[in-house]
């Protein structure tokens, strides 16, 4: 083998491992959010006795959805310039059961020290055109290996229930299809999403109200245990009964 060639393989090998060890940052950078996102939806259970998060599904980019996301976007075909131009090589689906929950994950990802927010897409507050509803966050978290730190994005999408369930439908409407969707089909899912909204609306309204009928009740059973252990009024029903007694004597 000539000179040349040897140099290529050589060159080939190491594009190879810089090639892997870019695509494990991403995954270790998976498995980290993952765990943290699992400590939170069990430490809530706990304290609140209440789960926010009804499930999470995570991906790494197929290296060939990368390659055609490098050439709708025409970015060079380095690893730096993909690292700096594609932030959802890792991505992670939260689905929560209402509207408010969306938030308080946010909010608790943000508090964590590690844990930088690059980028914050509220398509909830902002919903896009066609009805597609979501909160995106791009977030930065620090791997560590055995030389060096990265730091390295990942996306998470935090929807509820109703919004996955229509977001998934409209890809599969359009990924079957490849031209043109007709503008009837557009306007139907537009109000397909609007109805999902109200639905949202709708359960995070009855939430509140049986939140609030839950502390009531709480609040009503503690106060009958106060009075149950207060003296004062054990006396009362003694009183009452000697005053009976009295007024039946005469
Ligand atoms: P990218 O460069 O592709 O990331 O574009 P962007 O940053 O403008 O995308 P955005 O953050 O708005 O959305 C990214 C992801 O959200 C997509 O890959 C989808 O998973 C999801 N998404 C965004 N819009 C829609 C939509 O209209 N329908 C569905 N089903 N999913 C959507
Ligand atoms: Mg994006």
């Amino acid at each position: 083998m000539d000179a040349k060639s040897q140099n290529n393989i050589e060159q080939m090998r190491s594009f190879k491992k810089d090639l892997i060890r870019f695509m494990m940052s991403y995954k270790f950078a998976l498995a980290e959010v993952n765990t943290k996102i699992d400590i939170l939806k069990q430490e809530f259970q706990y304290i609140h006795d209440y789960n926010p998060i009804e499930h999470t599904n995570s991906r790494l980019k197929s290296p060939e959805s990368i390659l055609r996301k490098i050439d709708r976007k025409g970015i060079g075909l380095s690893l730096p310039y993909i690292s700096e131009n594609i932030k959802d090589i890792a991505g992670i689906r939260i689905t929560c059961s209402f509207i408010s929950d969306i938030y308080k994950i946010k909010d608790m990802l943000e508090q964590q020290k590690d844990i930088t927010v690059i980028e914050c897409k509220d398509y909830i507050e902002y919903p896009k055109p066609n009805g597609y509803q979501s909160l995106h966050l791009i977030i930065q978290i620090p791997i560590f290996m055995s030389d060096r730190e990265d730091l390295v994005p990942v996306e998470i999408q935090i929807r509820t229930i109703a919004m996955d369930f229509w977001a998934s439908l409209e890809h599969k409407i359009y990924y079957k299809y490849n031209k043109e969707i007709p503008v009837r089909i557009k306007n139907e899912l537009k109000e397909a999403a609007d109805t999902a909204a109200k639905l949202d609306k709708k359960m995070e309204d009855l939430h509140k109200e049986m939140n609030q009928i839950k502390q009531l009740s709480q609040h009503e059973d503690i106060l009958g245990e106060q009075l149950a252990n207060n003296d004062t009024f054990k006396l009362i029903p003694a009183m009452f009964m000697s005053e009976f007694n009295k007024n039946n004597k005469n």
